[in-house]
């Protein structure tokens, strides 16, 4: 049986068929929703139901305070309606000529940027236009039905091509093909299967408050993406690039975060170690990357951040920006890196 969903405050209507959760359903009918990992691990896509009855599944339960579940908030892209619902969710604005698709694409290049980071350059079909906003990511899909995400770590697809950063991750099936590990490495023409654009982590255009940009590790190719779209558009908003990493050759493309500061104007980086050692010759900052921001900007209530990164990091961030430095709760976008390990610790 479908249900209706209303989405308050914008009073937007769309029909849930059987199966489908909430976010799909809204993603189908055009109507996009605040989301990024699609499988309850990140809670980006968290809403209030105001009335009607569905079911939650496990996650929110998981992932969720007490006092948010009690007040009805919920994970979208895990509830399933078992009536009409009323929910409260922001809408977001993406642009009219987006749309998600699968292809196959062709791998280019594989380039180290460091030890654990390769950048991946896929080619992709000559004859399908695969426009994103910048911050968006894809998805490879595999034979076996799995699915890993990496956001694009370029402004556009220029001639077709689209940059990728990827982390090995010990034990990782994807990533240690990509580092050359086990029987089949990952060799350029392979051709994979990719679905996207995905995700909701990208520029609010009308929002004038002046940007923070927040990265650790390979969160960084998301935030090169934006802000090598505002470059490109000439968006002169005051932005700073906080981007944290255990040691030095985690900030992989310092060179170019520090090129970005002569090409656009009120723009400042910051990079942050965590675990600099007296070898490495580090005399910038060190700690915690989203305590650097507090440090810095211990009143928030008149930015807007986005941030990307590790789980903890981007939850952390969020709490505390939220409750000790007075950012607004609608000002914080995030897109999390959530592995298979992070989901398997999820689901268990
Ligand atoms: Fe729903 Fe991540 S928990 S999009």
């Amino acid at each position: 049986m479908s249900f209706k969903v209303t989405v308050l405050p914008a009073d937007r209507e769309f029909t849930v068929e059987p199966g489908q959760t909430v976010l799909d359903a809204a993603l189908a009918a055009g109507i996009v929703l605040p989301y990024s990992c699609r499988n309850g691990t990140c809670s980006t896509c968290e809403g209030r139901v105001v009335s009607g009855e569905y079911d939650a599944g496990p996650a929110p339960a998981r992932i969720l305070d007490a006092a948010d579940l009690a007040r009805g908030h919920t994970l979208l892209c895990q509830a399933r309606p078992a009536s009409d619902l009323v929910i409260e969710a922001r809408e977001v604005r993406m642009a009219d000529d987006i749309v998600v698709r699968k292809m196959p694409v062709r791998v280019l290049s594989l380039e180290p940027l460091a030890p654990d980071v390769m950048e991946i350059t896929l080619q992709l079909p000559s004859a399908e236009a695969f426009r994103f906003q910048p911050g968006q990511y894809l998805q490879f899909i595999f034979k076996d039905g799995t699915r890993r995400s990496y956001s694009m770590a370029c402004a556009q697809a220029e001639g077709h091509r689209v940059r990728l950063h990827v982390r090995h991750m010990p034990g990782g099936l994807f990533t240690s093909r990509v580092f050359g590990a086990g029987d089949e490495p990952l060799k350029p023409r392979e051709i994979l299967r990719i679905e996207g654009p995905l995700g909701s982590f990208f520029l609010d255009p009308d929002d004038p408050r002046p940007i923070v940009f927040l990265a650790s590790g390979t969160g960084f190719a998301p935030i090169q993406s934006m802000i090598e779209g505002m470059l490109a558009r000439g968006d002169a908003r005051p932005a700073t690039l906080y981007w944290g990493g255990r040691r030095p050759a985690d900030l992989y493309r310092q060179a170019l975060a520090l090129e970005w500061r002569d090409r656009l104007p009120g723009f400042r980086f910051v990079p942050v170690l965590s675990d600099a050692e007296p070898g490495d010759g580090w005399t910038g900052r060190t700690g915690w990357v989203h305590q650097a921001v507090m440090e810095d900007l211990p009143d928030l209530s008149g930015h807007q951040v986005y941030a990307c990164g590790a789980p903890a990091m981007v939850e952390a961030a969020r709490h505390d920006f939220i409750e000790r430095c007075g950012l607004a709760p609608d000002a914080f976008h995030a897109d999390a890196f959530t592995s298979a390990a992070d989901l398997a610790r999820v689901e268990a």
